[in-house]
């Protein structure tokens, strides 16, 4: 008689669980009866705005609107604006929805960040900005998005959706470009359910966020511009202000889950961790690997198949570059090719990444990883 392998206890994905501080913050302006945007989100703009190193911070109501808020003030319909060919679709289509061209950017393999390189290929007399993303929680290479930036005359936009209190060169990711865009989605670092957050240091560019924000209007039913109603309540400000408390002890932890990996992988052939660029430091959204299917005898999807039945779930981010997405098919003629992003799209996997990750989970994770490339002949 044979007997079962005990069932292993699967790792999770992500730990997205509120705390009862978080709770009790919530709790408390439902009790108060004032729900609107108000002192809960005034404090969480101000510790955000300490936090990542940037003057001014604006709560609003997702990283979509961030982006939207972001881009009004900064871009004209009409104008190109590079962006990451290898991105979450919100970074390119707000810049539609702001009737600019998408100009799509190759990425660099190693790490999946926006190729400056490639974009310095790309400008045109019509550019007039940079939105980058600082990708899976890291930083992209600011010091060249700068200075391309700069050699131009362009905006720039960093979509830290993923990167809440990364660094670059020791300094806050809001100290750097025009604006800077967060999301507070329920996986994200911070999560709040919906959320989201712009921050800048330049204070006309400020008042401009603000006004569009909540319909342009400067004193009760005055409106000196068109604008939306993208405001954060009080609930979501509560909670995003307690998980701001813990969130650099947090990320702290992702960053030690990081080095964890990188051990274990070190020794796994054909699983390659996505390299940190030069001088930052990554907030570990996600931690991503790139298979290398010329080790591994087989498919990405068997991969993670067979993870998923050793208890390590995985997901991808993302199966598709956004030039391979319909959404853009009409912007793309004569934009050339984006070689690097769609190999990443049928490369890339990750693997289980929290603040919450013990010896236990690693220990699953690595016989789970080792098993598979030894199954395959890695
Ligand atoms: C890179 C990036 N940009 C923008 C967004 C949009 O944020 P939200 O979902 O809060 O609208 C996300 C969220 O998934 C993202 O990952």
């Amino acid at each position: 008689m044979t007997t079962a392998a005990p069932a292993v206890k699967p790792v999770l994905f992500m730990l997205t669980a509120l705390e009862q501080g978080d709770i009790d913050a919530a709790t408390a302006v439902l009790r108060s009866g004032m729900l609107r945007s108000a002192s809960q989100c005034a404090a969480l703009e101000l510790k955000f705005a300490e936090l990542s190193g940037a003057r001014h911070a604006m709560t609003c109501a997702n990283g979509t609107c961030a982006l939207q808020l972001a881009y009004e003030p900064l871009f004209e319909p009409g104008d190109e604006v590079l962006v990451p060919a290898w991105s979450y679709i919100a970074t390119a289509s707000m810049l539609v929805a702001r009737g600019c061209k998408p100009i799509f950017v190759d990425a660099i393999e190693g790490t999946g960040q926006i190729d400056l390189a490639d974009a310095a290929r790309r400008v045109t007399p019509r550019t007039r900005g940079i939105a980058a993303t600082h990708m899976y929680g890291c930083p992209v290479d600011i010091g060249a998005t700068q200075a391309l930036a700069a050699k131009h005359g362009l905006r720039v936009v960093y979509d830290a959706a993923q990167a809440h209190l990364s660094t670059y060169n020791g300094k806050g990711i809001g100290e750097f470009g025009d604006a800077v865009t967060y999301s507070f989605y329920a996986t994200k670092n911070l999560g709040t359910g919906e959320g989201g957050l712009i921050s800048c240091n330049d204070d006309k560019l400020a008042r401009d966020i603000q006004l569009l924000r909540s319909h342009g209007e400067t004193e009760k039913y005055l409106h000196e511009r068109v604008g939306y109603n993208y405001r954060m309540n009080d609930i979501t400000g509560a909670i995003g202000l307690s998980r701001l408390g813990r969130l650099p002890r947090e990320t702290k932890a992702r960053q030690e889950a990081a080095v964890r990996y990188g051990e274990i992988l070190a020794k796994v052939p054909g699983f390659v961790p996505l390299k940190i660029t030069a001088g930052a430091t990554s907030a570990y959204h996600l931690y991503t690997v790139r298979l290398d299917l010329g080790v591994l005898k087989t498919t990405r999807e068997q991969v993670m198949k067979d993870l998923g039945a050793l208890g390590v779930p995985t997901a991808l981010h993302y199966p598709r570059s956004l030039p391979q997405q319909p959404a853009f098919a009409r912007f793309l003629e004569g934009q050339g090719a984006w070689p690097v992003a769609e190999r990443l799209a049928r490369t890339v996997m990750s693997l289980p990444m929290h603040h919450g990750l013990t010896e236990e989970h690693f220990a699953t994770i690595e016989h789970g990883v080792r098993a598979v490339a030894s199954r395959y002949g890695g």
